[in-house]
């Protein structure tokens, strides 16, 4: 079977962790989920997450060179060697040049950029009704996708907790920093024929068939 070697790539709020945990269920790929990983370090109070908070809690992005380190070693490592499943990264130019750089040093290359497409006003609409799981980070949202019991995750039992860049005003700010330093990377994928793109106003049921189906096409396309 090929690589599946996959970046998620959209906006805020579009659901690209919400796709990535099904993809990772259906394929048993490692995921990589540079906002997990950067929340953790800060939880931690480890070096990259005492750099990182400032940034995070203003809804910047932290310095290429904190976080494109973390990334690249890790798909040199034997969990990765099969495919891997990248959320949130790369989120500049500079970021999709390291990985491409990294991708050719191991003799490997991405299957697909997968694009969920949401608008604006919707990020905000999900963004404020997002909670998240403390233990283990499984994803809710107060009217799409409640929990069985208020406050506590379905999964593990464990208490729902809104993320600090999910106020208003910082989702604002997150928008704006996505269209001015991430969005560019979608004719960067583009034009290398890399890319896939997926309505995300859709319902997540939907949206998960819909980029099955096209990871199907292109493992049937790389057999031909
Ligand atoms: P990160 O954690 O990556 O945040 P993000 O990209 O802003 O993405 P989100 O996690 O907010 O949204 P998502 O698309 O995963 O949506 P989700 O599935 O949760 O980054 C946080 C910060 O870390 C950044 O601001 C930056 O500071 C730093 N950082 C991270 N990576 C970096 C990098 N590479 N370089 C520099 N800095 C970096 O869904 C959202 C909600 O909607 C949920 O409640 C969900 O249940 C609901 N939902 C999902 N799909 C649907 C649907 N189809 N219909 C209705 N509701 C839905």
């Amino acid at each position: 079977m090929s690589e599946l070697n996959l970046i998620m790539l959209g906006p805020p709020g579009a659901g690209k962790g919400t796709q990535a945990e099904r993809l990772v269920e259906d394929f048993e790929l490692p995921y990589y989920a540079t906002g997990d990983i950067l929340r953790a370090a800060v939880r931690d109070g480890s070096e990259l997450g005492r750099e990182a908070k400032e940034h995070m809690d203003r809804g910047d992005l932290v310095p290429d060179e904190l976080i494109t380190k973390v990334i690249v070693e890790r798909l040199d490592t034997p969990e990765a060697a099969d495919g891997f499943v990248l959320d949130g990264f790369p989120r500049t130019r500079g970021q999709a040049q390291s990985l491409d750089e990294q991708i050719d040093r191991l003799g490997r290359r991405l299957t697909a950029a997968l694009l969920i497409e949401v608008d604006d006003d919707e990020v905000v609409r999900r963004l404020s009704g997002r909670r998240v799981c403390a233990a283990n980070g499984h994803l809710y949202h107060v009217d799409h996708d409640p929990p069985k019991s208020e406050g506590v995750c379905d999964e593990d039992g464990s208490a729902l907790e809104q993320r600090d860049d999910d106020r208003p005003e910082t989702v604002k700010h997150r928008l704006e920093v996505y269209h001015e330093q991430t969005q560019p990377l979608v004719e960067f994928y583009d034009e290398r024929g890399m890319l896939r793109r997926f309505n995300g106003s859709r319902k997540p049921g939907e949206v998960h068939d819909h980029i099955k189906a096209t990871l199907a096409t292109l493992r049937l396309e790389e057999e031909l």
